[in-house]
């Protein structure tokens, strides 16, 4: 069992890093402010600039669909591959863990469903990085992800659905300008994606230029869906272990969302996979259809449905916010994302509901932190899709 004895070892070091961090987070806290107006369109130092729009053609195999995103983006692809190896070389100096990575993980690929498989040897093959890396880069997001997402509707009934997507918690912290490695690192390598077959839009997304899941998409008409990580003792860790060790019936979240956007054809189907298909880590699921009352939050254990959690427009809750903690449950007290946003929507009131009003919302630090990589608004029933990059220049809280 030595697989395990080294993922002990990152726990380590994650607790070590979280402990580390909450002395930061004691002189930090709170980097509160109060809820901001008229942000958008986005402008100003909390906006880093626009995101680049790529077509990604079904109709091609999957080897080719993502040769023209990675080649444009390899040189930043190889820079953040780098960087993680870099931190693992740090945590295991010996180097064996990215052998490990390097000579046994393209061998496991075998047992990746269609089309994930054929997809990463593509863009392996494209951005000349091992393939074992490549496959490190997508296990990679399972378990980083902290956001905040929150789907609102006006008094008409029109929905709207927006997050933040918050990415690179203890991976590096620079300390020249008070950023994390990581988080930089995925600015310049995120990308907005129309999923297309016969040259027509069938989802789209926005995703970081080698990873092939789906963690924030559309599909104009029908529903939108955002991933946010749960922490739990049951948690990614030990799916990931079992999924090395050769137990392959779990889904692997970013791609369950990817294969919902792209084949399931109404929001109740949606639904009824994001609850049903057993995952390898749990998980929020941020789910919201087209027309009132449609969406939900989904608390997923890695076996089951804990919890759903759905607007009721008639009995006033017009709104959900899910961050990374259980909603019936209190936050961890250091990282109360929740209490924020929901001042800000309370006082935003239904009738004020948009794009522009949730971007203010997700602008409030600390909804809006230093590990915000980007803020994605959609608008299903307008077919509204847009991505901002964004910054959180000091004072601003690490998370
Ligand atoms: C901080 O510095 C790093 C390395 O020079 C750079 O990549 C990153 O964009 C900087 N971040 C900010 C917020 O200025
Ligand atoms: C898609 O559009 C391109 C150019 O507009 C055309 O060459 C191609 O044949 C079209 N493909 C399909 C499947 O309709
Ligand atoms: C979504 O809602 C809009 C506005 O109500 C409506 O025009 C459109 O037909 C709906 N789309 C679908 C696929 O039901
Ligand atoms: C969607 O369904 C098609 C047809 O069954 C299948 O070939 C494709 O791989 C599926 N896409 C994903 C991402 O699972
Ligand atoms: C938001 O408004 C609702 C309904 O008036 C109220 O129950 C809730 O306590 C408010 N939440 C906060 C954090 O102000
Ligand atoms: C809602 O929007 C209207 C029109 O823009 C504005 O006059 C009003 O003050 C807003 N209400 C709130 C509570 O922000």
């Amino acid at each position: 069992m030595r697989v395990p004895e080294r993922f002990s070892c990152a726990l380590l070091a994650a607790a070590a890093a979280m402990a580390t961090a909450c002395v930061l987070a004691q002189r930090a806290y709170p980097w509160t402010e109060n809820c901001r107006k008229a942000t958008y369109p986005p402008s100003g130092p909390t906006y880093r600039g626009p995101v680049p729009w790529y077509t990604i053609n079904l109709d091609l195999p999957p080897y080719k669909r993502w040769h023209e995103v990675v080649t444009d983006m390899a040189p930043g692809l190889r820079n953040i591959v780098q960087n993680i190896k870099n931190m693992v070389n740090t945590f295991f100096p010996s180097g064996k863990v990215m052998k490990m990575v390097d000579e046994h993980l393209p061998s496991m690929l075998g047992n990746l469903p269609w089309p994930f498989e054929e997809e990463l040897k593509g863009v392996a093959d494209v951005s000349g990085i091992p393939l074992g890396e490549i496959i490190s880069f997508n296990i990679f997001y399972e378990l980083f992800t902290v956001c905040t997402a929150i789907i609102g509707e006006d008094k008409k009934g029109h929905l709207f659905h927006a997050r933040n997507m918050d990415f690179g918690i203890f991976l590096g912290w620079n300390m020249n300008n008070n950023s994390w490695t990581v988080t930089e690192n995925l600015k310049p390598i995120t990308v907005n994606l129309n999923f297309q077959k016969n040259n027509q839009t069938v989802f789209k997304a926005t995703s970081f230029a080698g990873y092939v899941g789906a963690l924030t998409g559309m599909k104009p008409g029908i529903f939108s869906l955002t991933l946010n990580e749960r922490f739990s003792s049951n948690g990614g860790y030990l799916g990931l272990i079992e999924w090395l060790l050769g137990r392959r019936e779990d889904t692997w979240i970013g791609f369950l969302l990817r294969s919902v956007l792209e084949n399931a054809t109404s929001y109740e189907e949606a639904k009824n996979l994001l609850i049903k298909t057993t995952v390898l880590a749990p998980a929020y699921f941020v789910l919201g259809g087209n027309k009132s009352g449609e969406g939900c939050v989904i608390t997923r254990a890695r076996k089951s449905t804990l919890d759903i959690y759905e607007l009721k427009p008639k009995e006033g809750r017009w709104f959900l916010v899910e961050t990374n903690y259980d909603h019936w449950k209190a936050p961890f007290f250091l990282d109360d994302r929740r209490k924020p946003a929901i001042i800000c929507l309370n006082q935003t009131t239904q009738e004020n509901v948009s794009l522009a009003s949730l971007y203010d919302v997700l602008s409030t630090k600390p909804v809006l932190n230093k590990l915000t990589v980007y803020t994605t608004l959609m608008d299903v029933p307008g077919d509204v899709y847009e991505s901002y990059l964004r910054d959180c220049p000091d004072p601003c809280i690490g998370w």
